[in-house]
């Protein structure tokens, strides 16, 4: 069927950090409908291989299809990283990333060209941001690291408190002998310890560090994506969201509806098999 501009918007994350990006797609863009696929049941995607991501990539990417997508964005860094060359080929729709967005706002951010970047495992060995940033701005030199750990603790709802603010402080050690002065968090899970990343991050540095995340700059990307193609919901507000899942459905539903500041009564939340 062909894209049209009332069709939805498909967004799949390995599991509920993706909602940071759905979260700011409904923000910039709030008469689209959404359909959020969460592969809750095979989180973390960032410890696994590269063969095991681009076939669980494969596999969100086909259900979604089943939904007459008009576009589709890929949440998470890690499939970013590993697969999106893959899905854009294997796919009849545009497929957007977080990576390239992440990168630019980082860019942007960085006045000294000295660039901090923290993700998965997967999406730093993939060395996906060092080539994005170096397609943008070869002058800026990229340090990248992986802070895993990150994932089960905002998984967990531990977004506060002493023992994510030394995990965070733990990773991000290693950048003060780098003379960073912005750090892209290229992970889904991190924006939810933007402020602990910023506090703990200007400590180790000694100096206030930029801390940006791909979800707004997709969000920008994901609009004139969606102009250059004619493909904008007429529709300015009431847009709709639907929430799929690959286990349990009702804590997923509870953390969304904090992720994204609504109801949880509002919330369709639905578990499905891949
Ligand atoms: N969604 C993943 C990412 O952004 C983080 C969680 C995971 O490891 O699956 O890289």
């Amino acid at each position: 069927m062909a894209a049209l501009p009332h069709s939805p918007i498909g967004v799949f994350d390995s599991g509920l950090g993706g909602l940071t990006v759905a979260r700011a797609i409904r923000e910039a863009l709030p008469g689209e409908d959404l359909v959020y696929l969460g592969d809750t049941a095979r989180v973390p995607y960032g410890t696994r291989s590269p063969e095991t991501i681009t076939r669980y990539a494969r596999s969100c990417a086909k259900k979604l299809q089943e939904h007459d997508l008009k576009l589709l964005v890929v949440a998470c860094n890690t499939v970013s990283a590993v697969a999106l060359d893959m899905l854009r080929v294997e796919l009849d729709m545009p497929v957007l990333g977080v990576i390239e967005p992440g990168a630019r706002a980082g860019v942007a951010a960085s006045r000294k060209k000295h660039l901090g970047v923290i993700a998965t495992v997967g999406t730093i060995g993939s060395g996906a941001y060092v080539r994005a940033v170096a397609s943008i701005d070869s002058r800026i030199e990229v340090i990248a690291r992986p802070a895993p750990l990150l994932v089960p603790l905002v998984e967990e709802g531990w977004l506060t408190g002493d023992v994510p603010r030394l995990a965070v402080r733990k990773y991000l050690e290693p950048f003060a002998a780098e003379s960073i002065d912005a750090l892209v968090l290229g992970c889904t899970h991190y924006p939810l310890l933007a402020d602990i990343i910023r506090t703990e991050a200007a400590a180790v540095c000694g100096s206030p560090i930029t801390v940006v995340d791909s979800a707004h700059a997709t969000a920008t990307d994901l609009s004139a994506l969606l102009n250059d193609r004619a493909l904008k919901n007429p529709r300015d507000a009431g847009g709709s969201l639907r929430l799929l899942v690959t286990d349990l459905p009702g804590r997923f539903g509870e953390v969304a509806s904090r992720f994204l500041g609504v109801d949880v009564d509002t919330l369709e939340v639905a578990q499905i098999d891949l």
